[in-house]
């Protein structure tokens, strides 16, 4: 099928690369024009594990384009996937602002029937002021539109992976022939008939994903209850890791028990800096503010929210206790991005602790494997590292941000002899506290026994 993507971001490309791959014809459109630049000069503007080599493999069988050219791309397709960002308001609704603009695109260049799937992040009735909005500015078209929603469940770090052998392909439809054509777009993921690009015919078995068929309204809601949902789990498990250290209990031991029942499971139950990135931050917000606007205090997601922004503090005061002074120390950052394996930086909690250090007088030297080129214009004082070792030389104290596994591969006895004084505050939980402390390290960490 001809499929546009507009929107080239974390989601438009994965969306528009995995398509390509299982054999569709797909067009990416985007309004950034450095952006569509870079990517037909063959650059992807993002790290992402297996990205770079779908694309490339798509464009040589000559499967995928990219344009500036909006208009082309929505009259070339059947089937448009709006992948824009769906950013905070200051009251924390989503902006749907991007979404309103696609939508007069579409249906002003229309000529024909399309398919518009909304693949973005939005909230519940947005499916209907898209109609809405479809139907109003292309009135003197003629076209006429089928609307979808369709969110997207990948995770950034292995979202290829994700978006190939996905749980479950939620769609939302107001008629039976919209989810027979979602079907089509899916039909070769749902089978697992592709040649998969990660794996090259030894994906790990599974059961094959379920597609699930619901109402407009019902789709939208999945997304954000799903993704409030992980975001309380952590949170529970943030606030679990405070009471272990008040009452001496180690809560990796705790959460990797209660996570053996499968009521439970062991996912989003690890304790830390707590969560940042471009979706449950702002997903929470955005589904509470629905709620509220639907008549309905959903207390649960404001304390969820609540204690992810006390982590900040506490570490902080956790690094403060431990240097007594900031001001003037040399602190060493390791990772910077919301988590590993993804230059994203958006709502990092590593970034808003950097802040903070700065604004107390501390000189940052920090290193992250993909996030640095991303940071430096929003913190052009701090030093940025080579690599882990030059970011820990001289140090007063290392706080460890991101978990990145190679920070635990680090050599830390070298470590311990490059600082000035051998404080590590591990607000992942990555290292092993028996070890670190064996090595001579004064360390700190989340919930569990000092
Ligand atoms: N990042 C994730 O892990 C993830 C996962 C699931 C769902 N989502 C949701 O998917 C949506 C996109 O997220 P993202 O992380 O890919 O965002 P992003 O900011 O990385 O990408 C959005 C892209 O849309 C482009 N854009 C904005 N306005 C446009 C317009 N009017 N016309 C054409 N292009 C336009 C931007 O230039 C940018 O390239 C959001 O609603 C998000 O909540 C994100």
């Amino acid at each position: 099928m001809r499929i546009s993507i507009v929107g080239c971001g974390y989601v438009g490309l994965v969306t528009g690369g995995c398509l390509a791959a299982v054999g569709h014809q797909v067009n990416c459109a985007d309004s950034d024009a450095e952006r569509v630049r870079a990517l037909v000069a063959g650059h992807i503007p993002i790290y992402e594990p297996h990205l770079e080599e779908v694309i490339s493999r798509a464009r040589s069988d000559k499967r995928i384009e990219f344009t500036g050219n909006l208009a082309a791309a929505v009259e070339s397709a059947e089937a448009i996937f709006i992948c824009v960002g769906t950013p905070p308001l200051e009251n924390g609704e989503a902006d749907l602002s991007a979404i309103d603009a696609v939508a007069r695109v579409i249906a002003t260049e229309a000529r024909g029937p399309k398919l518009v799937i909304e693949k973005s992040t939005v909230p519940v009735r947005t499916g209907e002021q898209l109609r809405r909005a479809l139907e109003v500015y292309g009135r003197t078209s003629g076209a006429k539109f089928q609307v979808v929603s369709n969110p997207e469940f990948l995770r950034e770090g292995s979202s290829v992976c994700d978006f190939l052998h996905p749980d479950r392909i939620v769609v939302g439809v107001d008629e039976p022939a919209a989810a027979e054509k979602m079907r089509e777009i899916y039909r070769s993921i749902l089978e697992r008939k592709f040649q998969c690009p990660v794996h090259n015919g030894a994906c790990p078995p599974g059961a094959p994903p379920q597609f699930v068929v619901t109402t407009i309204n019902s789709s939208e809601l999945i997304k954000h209850a799903s993704n409030s949902f992980l975001a309380l789990k952590i949170s529970y498990a943030n606030q679990l890791a405070d009471l272990c250290e008040r009452l001496g209990a180690d809560v990796e031991e705790v959460t990797r028990a209660m996570g053996l029942d499968p009521r439970i499971g062991p996912q989003f139950l690890r304790a830390g800096i707590g969560f940042g990135g471009f979706c449950f931050p702002k997903d929470i917000q955005a589904f509470y503010r629905l709620a509220e606007r639907a008549g309905m205090d959903f207390m649960l997601l404001k304390e969820a929210e609540r204690i992810n922004k006390s982590r900040i503090d506490q570490f902080v005061e956790k690094a403060r206790r431990a240097l007594w002074v900031l001001k003037g120390k040399q602190v060493s950052v390791l990772g910077l991005s919301f988590k590993p394996n993804t230059d994203d930086i958006r709502f990092a909690p590593a970034l808003e602790i950097v802040r903070r250090l700065l604004a107390e007088g501390a000189m940052v030297h920090a290193y992250d494997p993909q996030g640095m080129k991303k940071t430096q214009a929003e913190f052009p004082t701090v030093k940025y590292c080579e690599n882990a070792y030059d970011a820990v030389s001289g140090a007063d104290a290392v706080l460890l941000l991101t978990e990145w596994p190679e920070f635990r591969e680090l050599d830390w006895a070298r470590v311990h002899g490059m600082m000035v004084r051998p404080l590590v505050l591990d607000g992942r939980n990555l290292l092993d506290p028996g070890k670190m402390r064996g090595l001579g390290f004064e360390y700190h960490c989340i919930g569990r026994p000092d």
